[in-house]
């Protein structure tokens, strides 16, 4: 297939555009680089700097697409609390321009990029499909109603889409990982103190109601992941809209995570407990049975151990290197 993939400069789209390569698919990769890494982009890929939806419209233009996988996208829940203007610009906003361009254009295959975060705080785990949606904060609200409206290009227009709901994704794949400018995700931070760029990790919170009193997450490999975009650029139908969640059905407390990062970096990796993180739920552990059962999908890299290691052989290797230039980018005085 012929794909575009957006935001594929960043952490699961370049991933997922080296395992879409390596399936044999042509790859376009859209992204405007904000917050993406132009050196993620699989050399192998054409790349395009721009922004939804205008540039992807002119790419489709072009042509001969056969789907879109769309990665672009403002993803940091604390940040949605803040600018929530910002997200339902970049969010919803600009995937509706994207699917009137796929409409336009008359490509019909999308997968996209969807979160756990569409649930909210669940009333039990694991979470299946068809629990309710109350996302708390705007940035799960902006990808819930980037769903609702999916659905309906699906149901008017002969679209024919996934959405995958991603848990927590971790791990990296050869030379493309977890390598942001601002980081806030649990097991980068950690690796971060491994390496010595900083002195401790906070815990947030020890008074949760799970086994040790931190909280609980269902960790996923960005490898196991990206194959689910395979799978369902290769399965959707026109006129259909499937919602699959994707996780590894295990649940890991934040010491637990600690403790493997312990064990993997043999680093003693200082923490320090915290106030609770506003907005976080004690416990989020998938049900992937769905898309297991209708798409074969069949996770290979599932321990947590596998998912550390290869996360720290990503970021030690990137080490020194990308924190220099962290830091370069950050004395640069702006105009
Ligand atoms: N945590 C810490 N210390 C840190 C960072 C995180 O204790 O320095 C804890 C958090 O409180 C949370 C867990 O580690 O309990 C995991 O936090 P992350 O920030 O790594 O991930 P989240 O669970 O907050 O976020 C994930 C996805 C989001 C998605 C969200 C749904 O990354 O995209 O789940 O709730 F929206």
């Amino acid at each position: 297939m012929k794909l575009l993939v957006t935001g594929g400069a960043g952490y699961v789209g370049s991933v997922c555009a080296k395992v879409l390569l390596e399936a044999g698919h042509s790859v376009t990769v859209l992204d405007n680089l904000t917050t993406g890494n132009r050196e993620a982009v699989p050399a192998e890929a054409t790349f395009v700097q721009g922004d939804v939806p205008d540039m992807a419209s002119e790419i489709l233009a072009d042509g001969g697409y056969d789907g879109v996988v769309h990665f672009a996208a403002r993803s940091l829940v604390g940040e949605s609390m803040e600018v929530p203007e910002e997200y339902w610009r970049d969010n919803v906003v600009a995937t509706l321009g994207l699917l009137e361009a796929m409409r336009r254009h008359e490509v019909t295959n999308l997968v996209f990029s969807s979160t756990a975060a569409t649930y909210g705080e669940p009333e039990q785990v694991p979470i299946t499909e068809d629990m309710a949606t109350n996302p708390t904060n705007p940035y799960g609200a902006t990808k819930l109603a980037i769903d609702y409206a999916i659905t309906s290009y699906a149901q008017a227009h002969g679209i024919g889409a996934t959405s995958l709901r991603y848990f927590n994704v971790a791990g990296a794949y050869g030379e493309v990982g977890e390598n942001r400018d601002v980081e806030t995700h649990l097991i980068p931070l950690i690796l971060q103190v491994a390496l010595g760029h900083r002195d401790k990790i906070f815990i947030f919170g020890e008074d949760w109601p799970t086994p040790d009193g931190t909280c609980v997450r269902d960790y996923i490999h960005v490898r196991d992941l990206a194959h689910a975009h395979e799978l369902a650029l290769e399965t959707n139908r026109p006129g259909s809209h499937r919602i699959y969640n994707l996780g590894s059905g295990d649940g890991y407390s934040v010491r637990e995570v600690i403790d493997m990062c312990r064990t993997v970096t043999g680093h003693p990796i200082p923490a320090e407990v915290a106030p609770r993180r506003a907005g976080d739920p004690a416990t989020l552990i998938a049900s992937s049975r769905k898309i297991m059962e209708e798409l074969g999908w069949d996770p290979q890299y599932t321990d947590l151990e596998t998912i550390v290691t290869d996360a720290w052989a990503f970021t030690s290797q990137l080490g020194d290197r990308a924190h220099s230039a962290r830091r370069a980018r950050t004395v640069t005085p702006s105009r």
